[in-house]
């Protein structure tokens, strides 16, 4: 029997949070959108990829109406992270002039924040420097990056995979969460994203991303379902003309799907979803991976090695089913939004 929307009971949109977990605060209004996020036309963030993001991805991406985004650590050595930010914001500036109608979506930069990272504070002068719109921290949380962000207007988003990080991150300073729940490719949670983006929720009005496994324009919409302002995409990128993999890596995606994604601490350190078939091409047996001590991640100018050749990848790679352009994926990603979207009304 088909349920009539406008049967079902309203809920409270009071605005009232009293913290009792009982309460219907599902619809609690949310902040505006903040800064370069508020004039996103489809909520999607293009996540950065280790060694694979470059330029030419993140142009691509932000043309196609998605935040581009890339760490600042793929740009080797470290001073040409200046080079690669000049093209970047002055491509999109003359895009943006010859299209005042349909500008590009803004583009964010990765920045590591570990112990290991020993060029952090000179990335982060540099993205100060060209006004980067979106700063994206990852594997921990510094008041300086926010307050270095702020202070000229960016919006910094900060990835976690629990709720104790979560609460952290905002506590330092930062406006926004990316959600990194189970099925991610890269380092990744082991939360249900259902989970997740509900408990955020309760305590969290301000900007959500929701990370792992969304490969699908109807997964974009149901993350907005969920609670989230963004879907956030990794793995369906890697496999695009522009992305700087190689043709096996990008094949490799073509070619899989969730049952050939391993999660393991054995690369890095920290647990991570990868690509069974390169784990074989190592000479590794995925079932019998070594475990190996969060202390050993480096991130230092030096440790690309392990992700060349072990491929990370998403469980959401099952949708990819050829290796295309940027624009095209984005152009799919909108098509099956658009078609979830009437399909539910
Ligand atoms: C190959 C690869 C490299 C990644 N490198 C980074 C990185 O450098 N920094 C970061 O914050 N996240 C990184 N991620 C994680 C993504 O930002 C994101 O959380 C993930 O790709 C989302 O899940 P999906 O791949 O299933 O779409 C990486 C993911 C992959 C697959």
């Amino acid at each position: 029997m088909a349920v009539d929307l406008n049967t079902l009971p309203s809920s409270p949109v009071d605005g009232k949070n009293n913290g009792n977990k009982d309460q219907e605060n599902y619809v609690r209004p949310r902040s505006p959108l903040p800064g370069a996020l508020a004039k996103l036309r489809f909520p999607v963030i293009a996540s950065p990829l280790f060694i694979i993001s470059n330029p030419e991805l993140v142009i691509a991406q932000c043309i196609s109406g998605v935040v581009g985004s890339m760490p600042a650590l793929n740009a080797r050595p470290s001073s040409q992270l200046s080079d690669w930010l000049a093209q970047i914001t002055e491509t999109l500036e003359a895009y943006n002039t010859a299209n005042p109608l349909r500008p590009a979506a803004p583009f964010a930069v990765n920045q590591i924040v570990h112990k290991s990272n020993d060029r952090l504070e000179s990335d982060m002068q540099e993205c100060v420097r060209y006004k980067v719109p979106i700063i994206i921290t990852s594997l921990g949380a510094r008041a300086e990056i926010n307050q270095a962000a702020h202070s000229y207007g960016a919006v910094v988003m900060h990835d976690v995979i629990n709720t104790k990080f979560a609460q952290k991150a905002i506590e330092k300073g930062a406006d926004g969460l990316i959600a990194v729940a189970a099925g991610a490719g890269g380092h990744a949670g082991v939360k249900s994203p259902f989970a997740f983006v509900q408990e955020l929720r309760e305590w969290f009005n301000g900007p959500i991303a929701l990370s792992g496994a969304i490969a699908h324009g109807g997964a974009v919409l149901a993350a907005q379902a969920m609670g989230a302002d963004f879907a956030y995409i990794g793995s369906a990128f890697i496999a695009t003309h522009e992305a700087r993999a190689s043709q096996a890596y990008k094949d490799c995606i073509v070619n899989s799907n969730s049952d050939d994604i391993v999660y393991t601490n054995a690369f890095t350190g920290v647990n991570g979803n990868y690509l069974a078939p390169s784990i074989i091409s190592a000479g590794l047996d995925p079932e019998h991976l070594p475990q190996k001590d969060p202390s050993d991640m480096n991130f230092s100018s030096t440790s690309t090695k392990v992700w060349k050749d072990i491929w990370g990848a998403g469980q959401g790679i099952g949708a990819v089913h050829s290796v295309v352009s940027a624009r095209e994926l984005v152009q799919r990603l909108k098509q099956e939004y658009v078609q979830a979207r009437a399909r539910l009304l």
